[in-house]
């Protein structure tokens, strides 16, 4: 009897302890894997249950002792950020330990997650828009350019901590660059048509007035509408998400205008439904993030605007100045296939080195946002450099051309053209802003 009895109780024991151990490994992956392997999430593939890691198990060993996932191009050495996706040396362990161990179970009592819509993140979005439309994409084999309009009304202005482009065909959704704009009581934000298709060589010539005038934003006073928020969507690129004491207001009428939404050539006709998911916060915040993106003024240090065939290091940089204190929220870098590496800095007035993000392999399919950890102040004087190195050699695995062709740098958007971007988003600084944390989970 007495034997029985201690026997049932190590039982116990053991199965508790097996569920401390699976129970952690769930938390990992849940914000590191599954807030993008879940049904209807950002991968095709799910990975929700230890049952679907098993299945996959010595691959999944691969992907991640070579840091093929989770993907994160920033070199964590030089800039770490809120929104890393990468594992620590220790979550790499322990999930290692775990596919040795078969995968156990996890306690069945372990909250599922509210992965919902296609979101990353772990919460239920408090706002939905989708295109009114599927918009299909025709079958030309050529880039498409459309600016769409997606209206919303709500009971009163309101603030967000996150907004979140939903790629709806990822196959052919190449990027996205949205304003939230408020308008004037008087526009009636439903009429008219939902997009306008343009091309590559009136793109540079589309003005704000013109959107404006084509979807009837302008109010009867002749107000333009005024934007809140902007942001963009890049292959890869994750949530964008604020602390709650800056948050972005989302006036009570208005609409999302995708200014700039760009697909892929397609030899067979795709269809797309993307939109956004937004997440209210539970504070007002009276400051209003900024966005501003930069090109180079000086490609190759010599005005050559050509990529050679073979250059295997052909160098570009942006040189900014800034006029004002500005507070840096989250820093884009952004290149096409030839990309290879790029590293953005500031020097200040006083020769100091502000380190900003080292992607030191490029790679087009993984895009980010890259949100720092604390906002950074780049006090006025300053001087924003930011490096890109290209490869047009047979070396280069992306390159689209074989054998490689001379590329156009910075004219037009198809494979026969290269660009550099970076991206800032941004506030005007207030005092003590640097000490402000962008790690959102603390006060979600
Ligand atoms: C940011 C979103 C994201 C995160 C986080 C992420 N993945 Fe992925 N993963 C993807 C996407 C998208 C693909 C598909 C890539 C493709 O088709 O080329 C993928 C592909 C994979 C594949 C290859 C599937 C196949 O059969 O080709 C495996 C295995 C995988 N991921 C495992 C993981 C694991 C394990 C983690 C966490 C440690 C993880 N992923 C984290 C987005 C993500």
């Amino acid at each position: 009897m007495l034997r029985i009895f201690i026997l049932i109780v190590c039982n116990a024991c053991l199965f508790a302890q097996d569920f401390s151990f699976s129970n952690k490994i769930k938390t990992i992956l849940n914000s590191k894997c599954i807030s993008c392997h879940h049904q209807g999430g950002y991968s095709p593939v799910v990975l929700e249950k230890p049952a679907d890691f098993k299945k996959r198990k010595e691959f999944i060993k691969h992907v991640i002792e070579t840091n093929i996932m989770p993907p994160w191009k920033a070199d964590s050495h030089y800039r770490d950020f809120a929104n890393k996706k990468a594992l620590s040396a220790e979550e790499k362990q322990s999930i290692l330990e775990w596919l040795k161990k078969d995968c156990p179970e996890w306690s069945p009592n372990t909250s599922i997650p509210h992965y919902v819509n296609g979101s990353q993140l772990n919460r239920k979005p408090d706002l939905v828009l989708k295109m009114k439309k599927t918009f299909h994409v025709p079958p030309i084999n050529q880039n498409v350019y459309i600016c769409y309009k997606i209206p919303y009304e709500l009971k009163q202005d309101t603030f967000a901590n996150a907004i979140e482009f939903i790629a709806g065909n990822k196959q052919v959704v190449h990027h996205a660059s949205y304003q939230v704009l408020e308008v004037d009581e008087d526009v009636d934000i439903y009429s008219g048509p939902e997009y306008f298709r343009f091309d590559e060589d009136t793109l540079n010539r589309v003005t704000d007035e013109h959107d404006y005038r084509f979807f009837n934003l302008i109010g009867k006073s002749g107000n333009f509408p005024r934007e809140t928020y902007h942001g963009g969507w890049l292959p890869g690129s994750g949530t964008q998400e604020y602390p709650n004491s800056i948050g972005i207001r989302i006036p009570k009428k208005g609409v999302i205008l995708i200014r700039n939404f760009h697909y892929s050539p397609t030899p067979i006709e795709q269809a797309d439904l993307s939109g956004f998911n937004i997440f209210f916060s539970n504070k007002k915040s009276n400051r209003t993030i900024g966005f501003a993106s930069f090109k180079p003024k000086n490609p190759g240090g010599s005005g050559d605007w050509l990529i050679k065939a073979n250059d295997s290091a052909y160098h570009a940089q942006i040189n900014v100045k800034f006029h004002q204190d500005i507070s840096l929220l989250n820093i884009n870098p952004h290149m096409h296939m030839l990309g290879k590496s790029f590293k953005a800095y500031a020097i200040t007035p006083k020769g100091d080195t502000i380190r900003l993000v080292n992607i030191p392999q490029w790679d087009f399919n993984w895009q980010e946002f890259y949100r720092f950890k604390k906002i950074i102040k780049i006090p006025s004087g300053s001087v924003l450099h930011a490096d890109a190195i290209y490869d047009n050699s047979a070396g280069n695995p992306n390159n689209p051309h074989h054998p490689p062709r001379d590329i156009k740098f910075e004219w037009g958007m198809n494979d026969d053209s290269e660009m550099m971007r970076l991206v800032l988003l941004y506030l005007p600084y207030q005092e003590k802003d640097e000490t402000i944390s962008l790690e959102t989970k603390k006060d979600n």
